[in-house]
């Protein structure tokens, strides 16, 4: 079923965004809203808001905050599955183990800095991208593609 969902190429892999646009093209998932931004803490902190107890939380907001992010929606077949499936299991030791074409098995280094993030439902995905691309209208041009 068609879908949408959001990709976060995180700061350790921004160097590496054309690579990650080939694997998503030969998976038949449309890039259709994209934007490099530099996350503040608070915005890190909201982003991930449902990790703040974790023992890694403040480790995890620190990295995001390190440098640019590239936010994308994707559209496509089940693109939700998809997207996180392309991205391999969390911790990119376990993905160069058992997912070796995957994104954190190819451009991840450890549990914090592993290259990307999706939304993993649809409730997700609804919250995550609007946080990216906010449908409410500001002033200056429309950010509906
Ligand atoms: P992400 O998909 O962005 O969602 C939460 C992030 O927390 C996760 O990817 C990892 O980058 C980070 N994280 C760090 N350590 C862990 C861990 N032990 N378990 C789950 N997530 C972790």
């Amino acid at each position: 079923k068609e879908e949408r969902t959001l990709a976060l190429v995180k700061p350790d892999a921004v160097s590496k965004l054309g690579d990650i646009l080939e694997t998503l093209h030969a998976a038949n998932l449309i890039v259709t809203k994209a934007k490099m931004t530099k996350l503040t803490w608070s915005q890190a902190v909201d982003f991930y808001v449902e990790h703040q107890s974790k023992p890694f939380f403040s480790n995890l907001v620190q990295f995001m905050t390190s440098g640019p992010v590239v936010a994308m929606e994707l559209m496509g077949d089940g693109s939700i599955a998809a997207w996180r499936r392309l991205l391999g299991p969390t911790d990119p030791a376990v993905a160069g183990r058992e997912a070796r074409d995957s994104v954190r098995a190819r451009f991840g280094t450890d549990g914090v800095q592993n290259a990307g993030h999706g939304s993993d439902s649809l409730a997700a995905a609804a919250r995550e991208v609007e946080f990216f691309f906010p449908s409410t209208a500001g002033p200056g041009p429309s950010n509906t593609a």
